[in-house]
């Protein structure tokens, strides 16, 4: 099987290495890549090849595809799936793994994904859509200012806005719809209610009718410990998730993809690829904060690891409305933590450029493994390249071991002029 790989981040690296170990592999090219995929080996000793074709060009990226008759393209990020890259590589006779424009909207659209889930009953947060600055604000006033605004549109995950006050809920809602902050992203607004609780993030493979519920995660989002600090796009994960069973896990998501296909059914959505709702585990039970259509970063870091299953014959089965016949393997005698290091000044101003040392100390380490997110190679030197730069993942037989062995990994790693890291993943709830 010939595989593309689109993306470039830590989320795009852990599936590249978990495809490479398929013996059905026969080649992977990884478009645009980053360093750190491009050292995978695949199992017929070939290397992963990298592409400079940029995640933009879609019909570049097409072209490619069709030239090297690959088997299966698969789509890391959200943003070329909201752009409906899917529907145009669908269209030359090509498979891919990850939903099309339609389906993407789930993402695309923070007001599709509440309206819809209030048509077909889904159990998500409490919140309402706006483009009227009055209105939004007289809702937001109703809540006691105790909500989250959120940006429709994609934003790099920079589009929610956490408020304990009316003052607070007023500046947010003013920043978007009358300041345009964000440009067209905020041309409307979700407003929730703030919920109060432990969260859980759930990654279900869906081929359209089936679906498989892939290992439990939780995202540490906030950049300083004890969960405070400003929003980033996670700053590690562990899994599995210790605050349920897996009996309660399976049922938070039978909860929510019932009434999601059958909704899906009814509008003519059809959704093959990755579905990530983001819960939070309330007191009156779980409660669906946003819906993603791909695999979250850095929790891929921590699932892959935890995968018994051949990753490129589970992909390639959820592609193909197949994945009813592929049992899915848990290692669940496996815990996996990843702790991210990322650049100061990250996630408003991060310093970038800076040379990374220390890796080869980790290299053929049985239970840990580097996962490169931003970084680039500037002759032979490693550099930062992005605000997360790398994810240190390590596994064990349970969290406490994965723990320690991560962060003993992690303080092996030397960037110039320094880097971020939390020192309580996987320590507590959040
Ligand atoms: P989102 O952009 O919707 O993924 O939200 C980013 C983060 O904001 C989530 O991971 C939560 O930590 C927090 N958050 C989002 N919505 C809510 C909500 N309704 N109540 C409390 N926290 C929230
Ligand atoms: N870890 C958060 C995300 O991938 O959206």
């Amino acid at each position: 099987m010939k595989i593309l790989m689109i993306g470039c981040g830590g989320r795009e690296h852990v599936l590249v290495a978990g495809l490479a170990k398929s013996a059905d592999v026969t080649d992977i090219w990884c478009a645009p890549g980053n360093p750190g995929m491009a050292e995978e080996t695949l199992a017929n000793g070939k290397k992963v090849v990298w592409v400079p074709i940029p995640i933009t060009d879609t019909l570049g990226l097409r072209r490619f595809a069709k030239e090297r008759a690959v088997d299966l393209t698969v789509i890391g990020p959200e943003g070329p799936l909201c752009e409906g890259i899917t529907d145009i590589f669908e269209v030359a006779g090509l498979t891919v793994f990850g939903p099309n424009k339609a389906a993407a909207r789930f993402e695309g659209s923070k007001c599709f994904a509440q309206e819809f889930a209030r048509r077909h009953k889904l159990p998500f947060a409490p919140g309402e859509c706006f483009n009227d600055l009055h209105e939004a604000k007289a809702y937001a006033r109703s809540l006691g200012g105790r909500c989250v605004v959120k940006a429709d549109g994609l934003c790099g995950g920079k589009g929610s806005f956490p408020c304990q006050a009316v003052a607070e809920a007023d500046v947010a809602i003013e920043n978007l719809l009358l300041k345009r902050q964000l440009g067209p992203a905020g041309d409307r607004i979700v407003i929730q209610e703030w919920l109060d609780g432990f969260e859980l993030s759930l990654h279900i493979l869906c081929d359209g009718t089936s679906w498989k519920l892939l290992p439990a995660a939780q995202d540490h989002k906030r950049l300083c410990p004890g969960n405070q600090g400003p929003q980033t796009g996670g700053m590690g994960a562990y899994s599995p998730y210790p605050y349920l069973s897996l009996q309660e896990i399976e049922k938070v998501a039978e909860s929510i993809m019932k009434p999601f296909l059958q909704g899906c059914r009814r509008e003519g959505v059809v959704f093959r690829g990755l579905l990530y709702p983001g819960i939070m585990m309330t007191k009156s039970g779980p409660k669906i904060l946003e819906f993603n259509v791909r695999f979250g970063d850095p929790e891929t870091q921590v699932i892959v690891p935890r995968l018994e299953n051949d990753l490129a014959g589970l992909l390639l089965a959820t592609a193909q409305e197949e994945l009813c016949s592929v049992p899915l393997k848990v290692k669940y005698d496996r815990s996996a933590v990843c702790v991210v290091i990322a650049a100061p000044g990250y996630p408003a101003k991060p310093v970038l450029g800076k040379k990374i040392e220390g890796l080869d100390n980790l290299r053929g380490l049985w239970d840990v493994k580097i996962f490169h997110a931003g970084t680039r190679l500037l002759g032979s030197d490693l550099v930062t390249a992005g605000g997360r730069i790398l994810g240190v993942t390590a596994w064990g037989s349970d969290l406490k071991y994965a723990t320690r062995a991560a962060y003993a990994a992690a303080k092996l790693v030397r960037i110039d002029g320094g880097s971020q890291m939390r020192p309580d993943i996987a320590g507590g709830p959040c």
